[in-house]
């Protein structure tokens, strides 16, 4: 799918919801392993995670401007696969249940960490009807931030969902 056909997905998806949805994320429990500082919170949609960071400087991005019209604080309207920022950018990259493109870690500084939330492959006995672009195994997550430094991974299965954690820090 480009980058025009999901933003057109998601924009008609945000012009439907007219409230804010309660977050699942259980960001605020690993809060404490990220660095603090300027973060990056991509696929970002409402600005949900945003509000878990509080005291950091966080800018959003999202390929839809419906939500990024919606969120508030710094915002961007980009495409993940074509970020308007040079390397090195951020202390924290964030991103929740949205798959992030490969070379993600170029933009954080050395030291950095990442907060990857995914559903995974075992989500699929819950919601077999769920697209599985958003899905990712921990081998995926492995191959996909392999040069990151292990901090967490853990999969989790409330009974309604199953899903991943990783959080990793840049060499
Ligand atoms: C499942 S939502 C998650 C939203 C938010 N992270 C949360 O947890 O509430 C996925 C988000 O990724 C955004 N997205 C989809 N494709 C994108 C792309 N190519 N670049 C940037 N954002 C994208 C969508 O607009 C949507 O807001």
């Amino acid at each position: 799918m480009s980058a025009e056909q999901d933003r057109r997905r998601w924009n008609e998806r945000y012009r439907a919801r007219s409230e804010r949805p309660e977050s699942h994320t259980r960001l605020g429990e690993y809060v404490h392993l990220l660095r603090g500082g300027r973060a990056l919170d991509l696929g970002a949609g409402l600005g949900r995670n945003a509000d878990l960071l509080s005291g950091w400087s966080v800018v959003l991005v999202d390929i839809s401007d419906v939500a990024m019209r919606r969120a508030t604080g710094a915002r961007v309207v980009a495409d993940a696969e074509a970020l308007p920022f040079p390397e090195s950018s951020f202390e924290t990259i964030v991103c929740t249940f949205f798959k992030p493109p490969l070379d993600l870690g170029r933009f954080l500084r050395p030291g950095g960490t990442l907060f990857l939330e995914t559903f995974t492959m075992e989500d699929g006995k819950y919601r077999p009807d769920f697209p599985p672009i958003y899905r990712m195994s921990g081998s995926d997550v492995s191959v996909l931030f392999q040069g990151m430094i292990t901090v967490h991974w853990e999969e989790r299965d409330d009974g309604e969902r199953v899903k991943g954690v990783f959080v990793g820090r840049k060499v």
